[in-house]
């Protein structure tokens, strides 16, 4: 007999949105958490900025929202950002609430606030470089003392379940079923609403800051079942990782250009100011895009951010952790130029939620990175993310307060049907597909696009598609198979998106379509199956 669990609201997801929305449910509601790994295992805890908020008392919610705008490059949604940007003192305060310290400045009483590309003041609240381990940290002990919320690690979600509504013969969540990692079980969650917070999907990409499992699986699952997705095109493409052969992209923050950090070519030459008057501090496509440019000029396989010039002393105190990452790499910044690679790190795409971050589908939320909200447009600009993930935890979890006593628990949910698969032994398919995937989409659906290298990859994500759809119906599944299955769709969406986009804005870049069109669109995705609830979602 299998295990079924039934609660009153299912979050997929246990990075800052996820553990954010389950603080803010009512405590009288049975909540389970989920992360396919450890609590920490999402971007969150790798965030290393921090959270953009108008504290300063030169700054205003017109500047922060402007600022976001001219990054968004023509394709933000106005009203969404002003209602992020305009919840942000009020989250930076709850975020002190729930015992989250952030960096003093010199006199010890007011915030440091840290600078990043393309804002016009400082504005980053920060722990040193840090910022997403002390945010998430404090928020776990919350959820660890909170009685009403079960916690679930080492439990993917492999697909929704869905049932029609009687009442309004629409189709409404109900749940989903979940591989235990440990046993191989697969487990029937029954619930009355279900929030994905699962993340992007920079995994797509061979090269990325992000962690193994950001494999776009809440957008999947949430198109698969009839939500439509926007704006997947815009992957951004994070100017500075560390490039080292031993070293896994790790980030090198923005804040370091921010306190005067400098470009470099190979032979010591500055070269930003010929791409942008912001030089280092432009917006990341326009940094990443002008890196990719000079690289491939120059045939080289790196560039170089310096940060020596600045005390060593105030370097060590700021930056603690690159510090110590990249000294186990023999490179000490305070002396030596950082070897720097731009890679995958933010998916400004997701699936289509309404300002409480309701979806197509009856009783589905989706917030943080799988959710498209309209607030980064065609490039997100530094650190609103987080804010964006814990703006939208609170309108879900408000609007899921509010919902619930009229929501009923769903019945005769079939269980997990096994009896037609065996084990595989050709487990070389799976991590075969896995690199080819991540590869064409890196050559061919990079940080500059052709309709040629897009043709190739809409073939390529075809024949990957039939081979892996064909592998799933045969045999149990795994992580590695799950997480494959999700990337190839996201992959799909990713590279339909921009071939839909017969333009060059913000990350989308292609050679054959150089100009910016008059009119901003978003590339809106409908799935065959359409749950068809049409959320409102306005521009
Ligand atoms: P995540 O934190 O990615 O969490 C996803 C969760 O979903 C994980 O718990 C994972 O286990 C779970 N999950 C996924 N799929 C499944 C599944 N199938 N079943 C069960 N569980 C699943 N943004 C900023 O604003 N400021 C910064 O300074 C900053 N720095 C960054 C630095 C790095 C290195 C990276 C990678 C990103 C950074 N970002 C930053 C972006 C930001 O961190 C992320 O966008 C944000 O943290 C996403 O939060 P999330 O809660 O949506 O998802
Ligand atoms: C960084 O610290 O450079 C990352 C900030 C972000 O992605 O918002």
């Amino acid at each position: 007999m299998k295990q079924i669990f039934q609660f009153d609201v299912l979050i997929i997801g246990s990075g800052v949105a996820g553990l954010a929305c389950a603080l803010k449910l009512d405590k009288n509601l049975s909540i389970a958490l989920i992360s396919k790994g450890s609590l920490v295992d999402g971007s969150s805890w790798l965030a290393q900025g921090g959270i953009a908020a108008v504290l300063d008392e030169e700054d205003s919610i017109e500047a922060h929202v402007d600022d976001t705008l001219i990054a968004g490059d023509g394709l933000c949604h106005k009203d969404t950002v002003k209602f992020v940007v305009e919840n942000g003192q009020k989250t930076i305060r709850w975020l002190v609430d729930q015992g989250v310290l952030f960096t003093k400045d010199k006199s010890n009483k007011n915030f440091h606030l840290g600078q990043e590309g393309g804002h016009s003041f400082r504005r980053i609240l920060h722990s040193a470089d840090a910022t997403g381990k002390a945010i998430t940290r404090a928020l776990i002990q919350k959820v660890k003392e909170a009685s009403n919320i079960q916690i679930f690690e080492e439990h993917c979600a492999v697909d929704l379940i869905t049932q029609e509504d009687s009442t309004t013969n629409r189709m409404k969540c109900v749940g989903s079923y979940l591989l235990n990692l440990k046993s191989s079980e697969i487990g029937l969650f029954q619930a009355k609403t279900v929030v994905l917070a699962s993340g992007g999907a920079s995994k797509a990409y061979l090269y990325t800051s992000n962690p193994d499992g950001a494999s776009g699986d809440g957008i999947a699952m949430a198109w698969r079942k009839g939500c439509r997705i926007a704006n997947m095109e815009f992957n951004q493409f994070h100017p500075t990782c560390l490039f080292n052969a031993d070293a896994k992209s790790s980030l090198i923050t923005e804040a370091i250009r921010g306190e005067g950090g400098i470009l470099l070519l190979p032979n010591g030459e500055r070269f930003m100011n010929k791409f942008h008057k912001d030089g280092e501090l432009a917006p990341r496509d326009v940094v990443a895009r002008a890196i990719d440019h000079e690289m491939k000029r120059i045939g080289c396989d790196c560039l170089y951010l310096d940060i020596s010039h600045r005390e060593s002393s105030f370097i060590r105190e700021s930056f603690p952790n690159v510090y110590e990452e990249c000294l186990k790499y023999g490179i000490d910044i305070t002396k030596d130029k950082i070897p720097v690679v731009p890679a995958a790190h933010y998916t400004c795409g997701g699936v289509i939620v309404s300002k409480d971050g309701q979806t197509d589908l009856s009783n589905l939320y989706v917030i943080g990175e799988s959710s498209f909200t309209g607030l980064h447009g065609a490039n997100r600009m530094a650190s609103n993310s987080l804010l964006e993930c814990l703006v939208y935890a609170e309108s879900s979890a408000s609007s899921i307060n509010y919902r619930l006593p009229e929501i009923s628990l769903p019945f005769e949910i079939p269980q997990w049907d096994e009896s037609r698969v065996i084990h595989s032994d050709e487990n070389v398919v799976i991590s075969h597909n896995w690199d080819e995937l991540r590869r064409f989409m890196w050559d061919y659906v990079g940080i500059v696009r052709t309709k040629k290298r897009l043709l190739r990859a809409a073939n390529r994500i075809e024949l990957l598609q039939n081979e892996i759809q064909e592998f799933y119906k045969n045999f149990s599944i795994s992580r590695d198979l799950i997480e494959l299955r999700n990337l190839a769709s996201v992959s799909q969406l990713i590279i339909k998106s921009a071939q839909q986009r017969k333009e060059s804005r913000g990350l989308h870049y292609t050679i054959d379509f150089p100009d910016k069109s008059k009119f901003a669109k978003d590339t809106i995705l409908v799935p065959v199956n359409f749950a068809g609830q049409e959320i409102f979602i306005s521009s």
